[in-house]
């Protein structure tokens, strides 16, 4: 053990001194990568118990992740919507109202600020949680495991609306604005058919979901995901599944996003003008374990950069005192509360208290059975 400690405490601390100097750099995975690196540096290698854990696929899933016509007919819709909510927890939408221009120009909109020059990005890079924008790579940098390949632009778009001219200046800057806030109206839209569709695929009239604040509020995380020398050793996003109530995620074409369906990794393709829904953690909790809030995760690829923009459906950054819990209407002496109540400011302090790494968050709001 004598041997063993201190190549430890150096280990550890040296890695600090790494992942400070990434941090500092303000520059994220993209700045590194524009500066020649040709092999991943150690503080984004997935420690071997991590890829262990990948190894034995038994390959026999043939499960397919769902895909929903919303514009079709409403009972068949709504139970659709049910059946992938209850089992995978995760679909893909089409005819879902945002408009096809408005989606390739959000994905334009979002590379654009990530290709912008450093001194653009910089000014926003932080990690100061009350910040309404903020620009940087691993937001659990300093708790999580290993690094994952990625940078990141988020805004909290609501409430209270944010101004457009919080949104970073590029120099398309009046189009990046427009599309942003063009982008989050029309997923607002989405949002509220999707809390309507779930209430009743819940059995409950279908604005119960909206009347508890569930989109409220959403903020919108734009990914850089740029191409990786060495992607086996290394991922996009580590696994995890989503705090607030209901994600929408907008991938480009690359592909690289898994899901996590009866132990297998499952790719989610790229399907052109498809959105991707998932149930958040929130949501698992209010429904009871109805629905899943499922473990995703994105590969590291040679191919890119890869784009995509999430839609969190939560409160960041808004104070609400509203307490969430098991539905009352939904519990029974057969279907007794599962999860304990909590305010969302309490659960995302402590989700975000811990680095990605699965869907552990939820099970500190378990009731002791
Ligand atoms: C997320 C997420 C997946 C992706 O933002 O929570 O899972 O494809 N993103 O970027
Ligand atoms: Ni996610």
């Amino acid at each position: 053990m004598a041997l063993v400690t201190p190549v430890q405490i150096s280990t550890n601390s040296d890695r600090f001194q790494q992942l400070k100097i990434f941090d500092e750099s303000k520059a994220g995975v993209k700045g590194l990568l524009d500066s020649g690196i040709t092999h991943v540096p150690p503080i984004f290698l997935r420690p071997p118990e991590d890829l262990a854990v990948d190894a034995p696929l038994s390959g026999d899933t043939h499960f397919t992740v769902p895909v929903i016509e919303l514009a079709g007919e409403h009972a068949a819709v709504v139970a659709g919507v049910r059946r992938a909510a209850e089992t995978v927890g995760l679909f893909q939408v089409v005819n879902h109202g945002v408009a096809a221009k408005v989606v390739e120009e959000m994905v334009a909109a979002a590379r654009g600020f990530h290709e912008a020059a450093q001194e653009v990005k910089r000014v926003y890079y932080t990690r100061e949680k009350e910040k309404k924008v903020k620009y940087g790579s691993n937001f659990d940098l300093y708790r999580s495991k290993f690094a994952s390949w990625r940078d990141t632009l988020f805004c909290a778009m609501a409430p209270p609306p944010l101004h457009p001219p919080d949104l970073p200046l590029l120099c398309s800057a009046q189009i990046y604005r427009d599309i942003t806030m063009e982008y989050s109206r029309q997923v607002q839209a989405l949002g509220s058919l999707l809390f309507a569709l779930l209430s009743e695929a819940l059995g409950l009239k279908s604005d119960y979901l909206e009347s508890m604040d569930c989109a409220k509020g959403h903020s919108i995380l734009m990914h850089y995901y740029p191409p990786c020398p060495q992607p086996h050793l290394t991922l996009g996003t580590n696994r995890h599944s989503d705090p607030g109530f209901l994600t929408i995620l907008l991938q480009d074409h690359i592909g690289g996003l898994q899901v996590l369906y009866q132990n297998e990794w499952i790719d989610v393709p790229p399907i052109p003008g498809a959105l991707v829904v998932n149930i958040g953690d929130m949501l698992q909790l209010l429904s009871n374990g109805q629905f899943k809030s499922v473990e995703h995760r994105v590969v590291a690829s040679h191919k890119g950069p890869r784009v995509s923009v999430a839609c969190f459906f939560t409160l960041d950054n808004y104070p609400s005192a509203r307490m969430y819990g098991p539905i009352k209407e939904l519990l029974s002496e057969d279907n007794p509360p599962v999860y304990r109540d909590t305010s969302l400011q309490d659960f995302n302090a402590h989700y975000y208290s811990k680095g990605l790494d699965g869907n552990s968050a939820l099970k500190h709001f378990m009731l002791q059975q």
